[in-house]
């Protein structure tokens, strides 16, 4: 039944996205240089309670930090740490990863990389600029009508897996490796993400190919973030609550500022990452895939009233041809709580929907 539902939404998302092609989308940081971030223009103003909410500081524990390399140790001695895995996938849908493999000058080229990019000419990020209808590029995505409320960043959002869907137009030429890096953070970051797939999988009492044969030519794409600073910081939102579509994100920190919170027992909760660590957290086709044991987490992030905040995010998907619903192995002796769609139209109907915490993956549920 959940399927007709679906396909008529996808038909009114296509007729609206036809639309909303013309929808110019302003860059945050150029609006800034112009007018100074004093004056911050309605679209972006949001209601107090949306910005704030309840801020939990203080006093609460940081989210699970998970050594990478213990988890690589033989089967009698990454126990202990799968097991602290398994529940921080249960308990938090996010943790932080100390001890990757991501060498150190593929780190720290892409913090610098992404800082170089962002401070080019206005024109000159206009080469890389998003087209009409279309995702990847330079630009702001999820913009579906010109009454919306709109986040106080700018990003750039490429498809990195598999190398044969890249599109080099959208890569920056300069600076002059930012090509090279990205290319080497996308491959080192995939492994680690199938390798924490397995564990997971492992975790949940499944053969390991049971998700790694859907990830054969997976998805990877990765969206670089900039937060402008805000007078007005506490009236503005950088990224709005959402949860990821995908399987398993890794956030990278570009620079010092803190900004990501993640929503934890009704409150908001501040990430303060780890020096050297990938931010993980469990997207809405690992919470469809395992019909509900792990679930996507809803984070957002503000933005700070002095100082430019930067991050990039690499989200990473079954392949093109994987059904997105209950695992098989998993819905034996209970009944499936989400829909089963195909990848290609969950993603367009993720695209075309305004970021609202998890109402989209709501949607996919069945009652
Ligand atoms: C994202 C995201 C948070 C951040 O790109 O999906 O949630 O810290 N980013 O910028
Ligand atoms: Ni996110």
């Amino acid at each position: 039944e959940g399927k007709t539902e679906l396909s008529e939404e996808l038909v009114a998302s296509q007729e609206q996205q036809q639309d909303m092609e013309s929808l110019p989308v302003p860059s945050v940081q150029a609006m800034v240089a112009a007018t100074g971030e004093a004056d911050v223009p309605p679209r972006y103003l949001r209601p107090a309670e949306a910005v704030t909410g309840i801020v939990n500081g203080e006093g609460e524990a940081q989210i699970p930090i998970i050594d990478y390399r213990r988890l690589l140790l033989e089967l009698d001695r990454r126990g202990e740490e799968s097991a602290r895995l398994h529940q921080a996938c249960q308990e938090w849908g996010f943790f932080q990863l100390i001890n990757h493999s991501v060498p150190d000058d593929v780190v720290e080229g892409m913090k610098a990389n992404i800082q170089q990019f962002f401070q080019l000419p206005a024109e000159t990020k206009k080469l890389f600029a998003q087209e009409r209808g279309q995702l990847e590029g330079y630009g702001q995505l999820f913009v579906v009508s010109e009454d919306q409320k709109l986040d106080w960043a700018d990003m750039l959002y490429l498809y990195t897996q598999p190398p044969e869907s890249r599109n080099t137009k959208f890569w920056p030429d300069q600076p002059v490796n930012f090509r090279s890096t990205l290319d080497r953070y996308s491959g080192a970051v995939k492994e680690i993400a199938d390798s924490l797939l397995a564990t997971m999988a492992e975790n949940l009492g499944l053969k390991q190919e049971v998700i790694a044969d859907r990830c054969v030519g997976g998805v990877q794409s990765v969206r670089m973030n900039y937060y402008p600073p805000c007078a007005q910081a506490d009236k503005v939102i950088g990224f709005s609550p959402h949860s990821d579509a995908d399987l398993l994100t890794l956030v990278l920190q570009v620079n010092h500022v803190q900004g990501l919170q993640i929503k934890r027992n009704g409150s908001w909760f501040p990430v303060r990452p780890v020096e050297g660590a990938l931010i993980v957290n469990i997207g809405d086709i690992f919470e469809i895939f395992t019909n509900g044991r792990y679930r996507s987490i809803e984070h957002r992030a503000v933005v700070d009233p002095k100082e430019e905040r930067l991050s990039s995010a690499a989200f990473h998907s079954p392949n093109i041809d994987a059904t997105i619903g209950p695992l098989k192995e998993l819905t034996a002796d209970e009944d499936e709580a989400y829909k089963t769609v195909d990848h290609e139209n969950f993603m367009r109907l993720f695209f075309a929907t305004k970021l609202e915490g998890k109402s989209f993956l709501d949607r996919m549920k069945l009652k």
